[in-house]
């Protein structure tokens, strides 16, 4: 684990680049915030300046130096613009990480998110090395528990009101996906 938090883990697919971020993306990151169909499902509030973005930036930095994270930005691998970000929590080392993920709308539905997810899995099995990742959706939200499933996710039941967002709280699925899950599949 500690070669990961010594050199941020570039990671790639064939699209897609997944790099660290810096105060110079707080643009991008800005645009993907501030569009109201991002955060829908999101507790996170509408971003109405730079700044916040900037501030972000620097919690994604800070995160990863206390080595309790990893946010990588996405982008296409011709261009460095970050059109989405990822999240990979380490709540409990050698256990399990929490995911979580954001695309700039004007790049929905053209697999970009499904191909990022299947290399950070491939890395975490092998970098990180915890045993499950999971992640809490809104129940709403059919196009985020649709990726996970097409990664191999698996529901495993409904967190009834378990969030509060946009003004009333929210049913969340828990997803999972399990190292003996993809290693079976290989099988
Ligand atoms: C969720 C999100 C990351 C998906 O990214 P993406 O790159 O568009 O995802 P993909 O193109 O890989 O896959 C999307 C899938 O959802 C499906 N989909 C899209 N809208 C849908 C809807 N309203 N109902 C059902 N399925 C839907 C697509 O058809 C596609 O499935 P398919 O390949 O079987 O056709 C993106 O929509 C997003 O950023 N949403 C806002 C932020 C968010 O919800 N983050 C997750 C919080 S848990």
């Amino acid at each position: 684990l500690e070669n990961i938090f010594e050199v941020f883990p570039v990671v790639t697919s064939e699209r897609l680049m997944l790099r660290a971020m810096k105060r110079d993306d707080a643009e991008s990151i800005y645009q993907i915030l501030s569009d109201p169909e991002v955060i829908r499902y999101d507790t996170v509030d509408l971003f109405t300046s730079i700044d916040q973005a900037k501030t972000l930036i620097d919690y994604f930095q800070q995160a990863y130096n206390k080595k309790k994270a990893i946010f990588w930005g996405i982008s296409m691998k011709n261009d460095s613009k970050i059109i989405g970000f990822c999240k990979c929590e380490i709540e409990c080392p050698g256990v399990r990480v929490d995911l979580g993920y954001d695309l700039n709308s004007a790049y929905w539905n053209r697999g970009i998110m499904t191909e990022a997810l299947e290399v950070l899995i491939d890395f975490i099995w092998s970098d990180i090395k915890v045993n499950r990742i999971e992640a809490a959706v809104s129940t709403n939200n059919k196009s985020s528990i649709r990726v996970l499933e097409k990664v191999g996710f698996q529901c495993e039941g409904i967190l009834r009101e378990r969030s509060f967002f946009k003004g009333k709280y929210h049913d969340m699925m828990m997803l999972s996906l399990l190292k003996k899950d993809c290693i079976e599949n290989v099988l």
